[in-house]
């Protein structure tokens, strides 16, 4: 038998590795490449296995390397880079986590909300720094088989404009009325901190311009009248924020890109509390294998996409950055 340690590094050469085809190559070139490249590297090999499990993951390793100033070159040079910062990469690793926040989901979102009568009350779970609280603020194209449909917030177009390719759908014809709204997070992000946005902008991976400017207009949007955060695990903390909801408004609790980080269990227990609601319209928009129930549901191969799903039926593949809709059925 191998020792423990040699297990370890073999599967986190393979994670790595795949990391790089799976994820990386279509999308960032710059990341297949330094993802192949510490998969075939003894050196960083060890050091990542130093650190906890899930902090071992490619997104945080080249996140914080790039936060750091590691540039976004080859991986030959990336690699001398980490191996002269490797202590305050490490740290960096440590005290932060993935919590990239994608506004352009409410545009994948919106053909939900817009089917809900009456103000919304609208809770996220998972919301990072809350920048999906605001579909209500943003100014949404859609592109479809016919011509493109544009809709924006009543004052006028936003400042961030959200554009998404939709098929076997007519786009939504309103924006809803958020009268009140609020997130959990178990790290809640502070857009107007410049070093916490900075940390998004880090996230984002480095060919991914559009999204980059996109965040940067969200954040201005968002910092200038901020949402109510609450610190908090998503299943111990969303009962006491929906009794806060005001009366007289529809209660709608979503997630999205949140529950893969937790156990499966616990996902359940999550599903099972929100089916139990009545006064909650819940909407969900996770990976295909997140909700087991709800991925059996697409009647077509997902491609990496999320499903969306209304009161645990789903109805939409959605792109994971909110670029594209397809309805299901
Ligand atoms: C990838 S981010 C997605 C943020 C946002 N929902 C979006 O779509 O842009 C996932 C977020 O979920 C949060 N999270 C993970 N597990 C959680 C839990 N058990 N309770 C509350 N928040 C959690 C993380 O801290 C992180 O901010």
């Amino acid at each position: 038998m191998q020792p423990m340690t040699e297990l370890d590094a073999d599967s986190l050469r393979e994670y790595y590795r795949k990391f790089a085809q799976l994820e990386a190559t279509g999308s960032s070139p710059i990341y297949a490449a330094w993802a192949t490249g510490v998969a075939e590297d003894d050196e960083i090999i060890a050091l990542l296995l130093d650190l906890p499990k899930p902090k071992r993951q490619a997104n945080l390793l080249f996140a914080a390397a790039r936060h750091l100033g590691a540039g976004e070159d080859d991986y030959p040079t990336l690699r001398t880079w980490l191996l002269q910062h490797w202590e305050l990469t490490r740290d960096l690793m440590l005290a932060r986590s993935t919590q990239t926040n994608e506004a352009g989901r409410c545009a994948v979102l919106l053909p939900a909300l817009a089917r809900i009568e009456g103000p919304i009350s609208l809770i996220e779970v998972g919301a990072s720094a809350g920048l999906c609280l605001y579909p209500d603020r943003y100014s949404y194209t859609y592109r479809t088989e016919t011509e493109p449909v544009t809709l924006h917030p009543e004052d006028g177009p936003s400042t961030v404009e959200l554009v998404c390719e939709m098929t076997n759908s007519r786009p939504p014809d309103r924006i809803p009325e958020v009268a009140w709204r609020a997130g959990i997070d178990l790290n809640p992000i502070d857009i107007a901190d410049s070093d916490q946005q900075k940390w998004l902008r880090s996230l984002i991976w480095p060919e991914h311009k559009i999204r980059r400017a996109r965040l940067s207009a969200a954040s201005a949007l968002v910092a200038a009248d901020p949402p109510r955060l609450v610190p908090g695990d998503l299943l111990e903390t969303v009962e006491d924020l929906l009794a806060e909801a005001p009366a007289g408004t529809q209660k709608v609790v979503f997630h999205s890109a949140v529950l893969a980080y937790v156990e499966p269990a616990e996902r359940e227990s999550f599903a099972a509390l929100m089916q139990s609601r009545d006064d909650v319209v819940w909407i969900s928009n996770e990976g295909d294998g997140v909700l087991p129930d709800i991925g059996a549901q697409a009647d077509r191969e997902t491609d990496g996409r999320f499903v969306l799903a209304v009161n645990g039926q789903a109805i939409a593949l959605t792109g994971p950055h909110g670029q594209s809709f397809e309805r299901l059925g």
